[in-house]
């Protein structure tokens, strides 16, 4: 299952097409546009977030409701187009009176993709590298998550810390526990009331200051058979997979899998997860793996935790080089949220229901659900038959 977008932040809509789904697997318009609000949603972000009102239009690939094995085409319209359809003109010449974006954001893909696509306007850059393109990738990834939870599986996320306001530390066991209402109802997306309100405080400092912040947020997910991925080649491990996917999403720039960095700190028995026979399945005594050993699934949740930076627009914006003038110059302000920590665990979500989707595919077919799902039940049998 792959997917591809297209679309500018400011153009009249973004696109996604999604290839290698099974056919028969029911998909909810409702469910997507509800992830489509979750990504919308969240202290902190910007006033774009005001304007827009995400909602998936499909145009091809599904019918009544389920899939039909053909590529699925979704669409997201940008309500702000209306305000820039002469400075985003597909054809014509432009306007007389356009401003150029000549002073690049620092942290930001303006400079180098100017250098890069030979351009002197960081408009024809920002424009595709704006994390609204994220609301194409929720869109797709909605289609993976619905094949997932037709599998038993469920994705969540929540945010652990925004600056240096932090939910108590946790083990693999408690970050499984968290209920999907205790983190929507939240409006950092986190589960602890009291870094919640700690969380949203850090917002009001850094908004006042023409600041901006980054944080940490988690994404859990339990149901998954054991023996996804694999050990034998190393792009195809799932600790590869989840880890591109991860990285591909703008801004994030460390992801940790089970304990991550604190086990480098730790002997050997601290860190490995005891292998017990329970009801005639293999477990694990403790989730420190955060469910993954070999490139492969454990069976246990698979807990990931990753890092955002600081978004780089900024109300107060650093030096920069205007590229007219070689002057130096601040930053350009681009409307732009001060945290997106919320709305980025949501993509992430999505993300790594692709990489799983895709774990899923490969060991039990990709054509029909009918057929994925009795593969799955024969595996399983024989898991059984192993454990007694
Ligand atoms: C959900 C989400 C929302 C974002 N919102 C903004 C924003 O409003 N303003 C901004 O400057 N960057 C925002 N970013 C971050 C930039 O897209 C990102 O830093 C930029 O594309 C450069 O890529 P890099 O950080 O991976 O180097 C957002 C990222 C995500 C995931």
């Amino acid at each position: 299952m792959e997917y591809i977008t297209a679309g500018e932040s400011h153009g009249p809509c973004l696109t996604a097409i999604v290839t290698g789904v099974p056919a028969g697997l029911p998909i909810s318009e409702e469910h997507i546009n509800s992830d489509l609000a979750r990504r919308q949603a969240g202290y902190g972000r910007g006033g774009r977030m005001a304007i827009e009102k995400d909602t998936v239009r499909v145009t091809s690939g599904i019918r009544f409701g389920r899939t039909i094995g053909s590529p699925i085409a979704l669409e997201v319209a940008n309500r702000d187009w209306e305000n820039w359809t002469d400075r985003m003109a597909a054809f014509g010449e432009a306007p007389r009176d356009l401003v150029r974006e000549v002073t690049p954001r620092p942290g930001h893909a303006d400079l180098v993709g100017a250098l890069r696509t030979n351009t002197d306007d960081c408009r024809n850059i920002l424009e595709r590298a704006s994390a609204r393109e994220t609301a194409a990738r929720v869109a797709a990834a909605g289609v993976a998550r619905e094949f997932l939870a037709a599998l038993g599986v469920e994705v969540m996320s929540y945010v652990v810390s925004v600056g240096d306001a932090a939910m108590p530390e946790e083990t693999m066991a408690d970050a499984a526990e968290h209920k999907p209402l205790d983190i929507e109802l939240s409006e950092m997306r986190c589960p602890d009331a009291k870094a919640t309100i700690a969380m949203k405080k850090a917002i009001d400092r850094a908004k006042s200051d023409g600041e901006s912040l980054g944080g940490t947020f988690r994404i859990v997910v339990c149901g998954l058979a054991p023996g996804l991925g694999t050990y034998a080649t190393g792009a195809d491990r799932l600790t590869s997979r989840l880890g591109a996917a991860l990285f591909s999403i703008p801004a994030i720039k460390g992801v940790e899998f089970g304990l991550g960095f604190q086990a480098a700190a730790r002997p050997g028995s601290l860190v490995h997860d005891p292998i017990v026979l329970a009801d005639g399945e293999f477990r694990r005594a403790s989730n420190n793996a955060g469910g993954l050993e070999g490139g492969m699934t454990t069976g246990m949740p698979l807990v990931i935790t990753a890092a955002m930076k600081p978004i780089p627009t900024l109300m107060t914006p650093l030096e920069t080089v205007n590229l007219d003038t070689l002057c130096v110059e601040e930053a350009s302000k681009e409307r732009s949220d001060v945290c997106a920590v919320p709305a980025a665990a949501v993509v992430a979500e999505g993300e790594v229901a692709f990489a799983l989707a895709n774990a899923y595919l490969e060991a039990f077919g990709d054509t029909c659900m009918a057929d994925i799902k009795a593969n799955i039940k024969a595996y399983k049998a024989r898991l059984r038959t192993m454990g007694r």
